[in-house]
């Protein structure tokens, strides 16, 4: 088997010097008055405006269901139309919660490899138009051995919170610093869903959705989407504007269910990618100073931020409680709300990570800021950790 992490062509392309040049974005929420494809459209053409190109030569969307949110298929070629870019290549890309991750990725390689010079990521999804939200986020995961049984992504992250709390007796409360701080960080974000702060007592409180998961610890449904413009290193100099690198692109899979794991505390799939991530760009864990992670569930930042090696296993929940993961802490976690309060329209989340990064690196975000900001990192996953993707992004 090819061992991606040692290919000649794997460390080519790690260091193969592709650039973002541009981001834009639509607030996260309700956008009862916008179509799937307007939503598109609209963070596209402020990417494209920000960074200053004057064509793309392809694209790659992020989405997870088009179809069985909006009944719309074939996204990659309808946003390339209501963008006005035929007939350039427009490719969607289905990673479940991580297509954008894999639509960001699939861009970066176009651009290393030397084959396009500008390529356009993005990622968008529309899911508060009535379909049943719960069933079709549910199709990413085990259909016959998961969903049959009539479980769905709350459940799923419910027993992997139960797993950790019993094996290394993380708290309850724990859980709940996790979405006090996120919803603090995303108070701070023009574009969050949920600008409001919350309590300990009110994520405490809040109604029962999986035991021991609450409201307060769910990333809520959410339409909105997300683009960056890519590019080689040298082209993003001679546009002058602020850029950042692309210093690593890994990706990862593990079982699509949770009974083929031998952990439910560990998620392969983020440690694995992780190693490749940080084999190919020379760094360790703790050169990274901040990250945007999927917090699905409370529970999934806690798991995450630990099987990125930011903190020794079964350590995660204490870290958020000490604040080691606020703003001003030792790392700065989802500096953008992450999941939790900027919102979850699924295809989306990967590329509005890459966007916080991009932000964060440039100095451009705002009252959420944090000091030093040299390396940032982007984990964006698939269900219940059945595909993972983690970039990383480096200040120049
Ligand atoms: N966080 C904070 N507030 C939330 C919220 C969330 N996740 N979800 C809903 N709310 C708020 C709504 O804004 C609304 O507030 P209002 O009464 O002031 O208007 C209220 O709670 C009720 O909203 P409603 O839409 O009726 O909630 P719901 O019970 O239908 O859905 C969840 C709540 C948690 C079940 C839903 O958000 C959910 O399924 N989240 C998980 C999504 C998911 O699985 N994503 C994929 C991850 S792998």
């Amino acid at each position: 088997m090819l061992n991606e992490m040692n290919s000649p062509k794997a460390n080519r392309l790690a260091g193969g010097d592709v650039a973002v040049i541009g981001v834009g974005m639509t607030k996260f929420g309700e956008l009862w008055n916008k179509s799937l494809r307007d939503i598109f459209v609209e963070a596209a053409m402020k990417a494209i405006e920000n960074s200053g190109v004057d064509h793309i030569d392809s694209m790659y969307v992020g989405t997870m269901s088009g179809g069985l949110f909006v009944g719309q298929e074939h996204v990659g070629a309808v946003m390339a139309d209501y963008l006005g870019s035929v007939p350039i290549p427009a490719t969607r890309v289905e990673s479940a919660c991580a297509s954008g991750g894999a639509a960001f990725r699939s861009a970066f390689f176009e651009v290393a490899s030397g084959y396009s010079e500008i390529v356009l990521a993005g990622g968008v999804e529309k899911m508060t138009d009535g379909a049943d939200v719960t069933d079709a986020l549910a199709t990413a995961a085990d259909q016959e051995y998961e969903v049959y049984h009539g479980i769905t992504f709350p459940g799923l992250y419910a027993m992997m919170a139960r797993a950790h709390m019993h094996q290394y007796k993380t708290t309850r409360e724990q859980l709940a610093h996790v979405a006090v701080k996120n919803h603090k960080n995303g108070s701070l974000n023009p574009n969050a869903q949920f600008r409001s702060q919350a309590t300990l007592e009110q994520v405490m409180n809040s109604t029962m959705v999986a035991d021991p998961l609450r409201l307060l610890d769910c990333s809520p449904v959410s339409d909105g989407g997300a683009a960056v413009i890519l590019c080689s290193l040298e082209y993003a100099k001679k546009l002058k504007r602020p850029f950042v690198k692309v210093k690593a692109s890994a990706q990862a899979s593990g079982t699509i269910a949770l009974h083929s794991r031998e952990s439910l505390t560990s998620l392969d799939c983020v440690s694995v990618a992780a190693k490749k991530a940080f084999k190919q760009s020379n760094i360790k864990p703790y050169d990274i100073n901040f990250a945007e992670v999927h917090d699905c569930f409370t529970i999934a930042e806690i798991i995450v931020t630990e099987d990125l090696g930011f903190f020794e296993k079964g350590k995660g929940g204490i870290s958020v409680e000490q604040g080691l993961t606020s703003l001003n802490g030792k790392i700065p976690i989802n500096t953008s709300g992450g999941l939790k309060a900027k919102g979850h329209p699924v295809g989306a989340t990967g590329i509005a990570q890459i966007i916080e990064c991009y932000e964060q690196l440039t100095g451009n975000a705002g009252e959420r800021q944090i000091k030093n900001a040299k390396l940032g990192l982007a984990q964006n996953m698939g269900g219940s950790g059945a595909s993972c993707t983690i970039h990383i992004l480096e200040a120049i």
